[in-house]
């Protein structure tokens, strides 16, 4: 769907279809046009039958009394509470209402509304990102026509300032075709999504935007002795790789996003139940979101470099596969003992920020789906935050406040570094005792170990990277969450 700018007065735009917005309890925004329709709005707030709250909807056909086809009302709610998040979700309701409608071009009045502490720029990219999220759907493996969403050829965001939408609406295409990119990455299932399949994607990008890229396979993980890694890909048949990429080498600060790639988590010898196994292709969503968020960090020519770490490894049961109670060594030469193979994250992460480390970047953020635990702990509504660090911790909560993908921190205490310790081993995979407790931090402060004294933070997407039902602009399936995240506090770290 492509996204243009219009000065045009709602009463006059020719378009099949103009989504209007309206507060609840506050004068109708468009007399004009309201005139023009013979009162038909005014009457129907009049009567009751269109109040404002938030997503009500209430359609008017102008019947050649205007120059619109169909006038498509939609309640925002108390003007009070109204804010850049709903703006999003607005956004999105009424875009996948014109296209259930099968319309062919929209013109949209929701840039009207001033929202405090945002400008038309932020506005326009938050419209704009919740249209393309909430259209998107994931259709590649449907061959009946039918079964294909209706396209919408335009959207025309109706403004007074086209310059500053301009630049929003620039901003909100970048951000959400990368989280939509994201999407189909996850939601490509593990057949097609293997660890090759996932570095190569990744030179695709690289190529495209400028991006320096090196990618390690199995050869160069045995010589540089990346056991960790390797012991979790032992029992499959796909080779594993780590996906390094750097979008601005030349620049002063240089910060590691690290994210796990497991294209698909079995298990291990510690095998899943089926019912747990079903959606694990997700659990490479936290890599994913490190391309996205490399490939906008490029596009927006961010000063800052960005080193992206992507570890992609199966994680399978294979003749060869590890076996619990194996001790491994790690990059860093610290002692593993595999307490569980389903713990396998935290293992193929440890390499991975062991090794970014190295590269002296001011800070680590780690994204991945760790733990099913973090669904006990926050649902499907944000992302377990833990960090080592109180500038970064701010800065990332910072970014979650105004991108809405939501975190919420939690503590490392002392008993969490005493339960990882081995019993023959320096670490153990999984917290002591029934190795669920705390199994969100645990598996955090695992990950930290490996980290000797750079500022580092961890996002556990376990329960926002995958979702089980549709969510205003989220759609079932691979959210993309982390992208919109992550860019924007790149974007203002200093
Ligand atoms: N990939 C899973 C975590 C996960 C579960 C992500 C559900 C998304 C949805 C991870 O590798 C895993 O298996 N974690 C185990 C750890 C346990 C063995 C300590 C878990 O959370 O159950
Ligand atoms: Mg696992
Ligand atoms: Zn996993």
């Amino acid at each position: 769907m492509k996204i243009n700018i219009k000065t045009e007065k709602p009463e006059n735009v020719k378009s099949e279809l103009l989504i209007i917005g309206h507060f609840e309890k506050e004068k109708f925004p468009h007399p004009i046009l309201d005139k023009k329709l013979k009162g038909r709005i005014s009457k129907a707030i009049k009567e009751k039958k269109f109040e404002g709250e938030f997503k009500q909807i209430y359609s008017v056909s102008s019947l050649g009394l205007a120059s619109p086809e169909k006038v498509l009302l939609v309640g925002l709610g108390k003007k009070k509470d109204f804010d850049i998040e709903k703006l999003r979700q607005v956004a999105a309701f009424t875009a996948k209402i014109a296209r259930d409608g099968k319309i062919k071009d929209f013109r949209t009045a929701l840039l009207d509304f001033e929202i405090k502490g945002k400008s038309t720029t932020d506005r326009a990219q938050a419209l704009t990102e919740g249209m393309l999220l909430g259209l998107y759907k994931f259709t590649h493996y449907k061959t009946d026509k039918k079964e294909q969403p209706h396209k919408i050829n335009e959207a025309v965001i109706l403004t007074k300032d086209v310059s500053n939408t301009k630049k929003g609406v620039k901003r909100g295409e970048i951000l959400a075709e990368a989280t939509n990119y994201v999407r189909d990455l996850v939601n490509i299932p593990a057949c097609d999504m293997t660890p090759t399949v996932l570095a190569n994607e990744a030179k695709k990008i690289a190529k495209k935007n400028g991006i320096k890229i090196k990618i390690f396979g199995k050869k160069e993980l045995q010589k540089k002795k990346m056991n960790a890694i390797l012991g979790v890909s032992s029992g499959s048949t796909q080779e594993p790789k780590l996906i390094l990429m750097e979008t601005n080498p030349k620049a002063k600060k240089k910060m590691a996003i690290v994210g796990k790639g497991i294209t698909f988590d079995s298990g291990g010898l510690d095998i899943k139940p089926s019912s747990y196994m079903l959606d694990m292709k997700c659990d490479m969503a936290g890599a994913a979101a490190v391309l996205g968020t490399v490939m906008v960090a490029a596009k927006l020519k961010l000063p800052i470099n960005v080193l992206g770490v992507m570890v992609a490894s199966e994680n399978m049961t294979g003749g060869a596969a590890q076996k619990p109670g194996d001790i491994v060594t790690a990059y860093n030469k610290k002692t593993i003992e595999i307490a569980n193979t389903d713990a396998e994250g935290r293992l193929v992460l440890a390499d991975a920020v062991a090794y970014a480390e190295e590269k002296k970047p001011v800070a680590i953020v780690d994204i991945a789906t760790l733990t099913g635990t973090s669904i006990v702990v926050l649902g499907y509504s944000g992302a377990p935050l833990i960090s080592n660090d109180e500038k970064l911790k701010k800065a990332i909560k910072k970014a979650a406040d105004e991108t809405h993908e939501k975190v919420w921190e939690l503590p490392i205490w002392e008993e969490f570094r005493e339960a990882i310790k081995g019993e023959l081993a320096d670490v153990r995979n999984l917290g002591k005792g029934k190795g669920y407790e705390a199994g969100t931090i645990t598996a955090a402060t695992f990950i930290e170990a490996f980290i000797k004294k750079t500022p580092w933070a961890h996002l556990d997407i376990g329960g926002v990277g995958w979702f089980i039902e549709d969510n205003d602009y989220v759609p079932k399936g691979g959210t993309g969450y982390g992208v919109r995240l992550l860019v924007n506090f790149l974007e203002n770290w200093k």
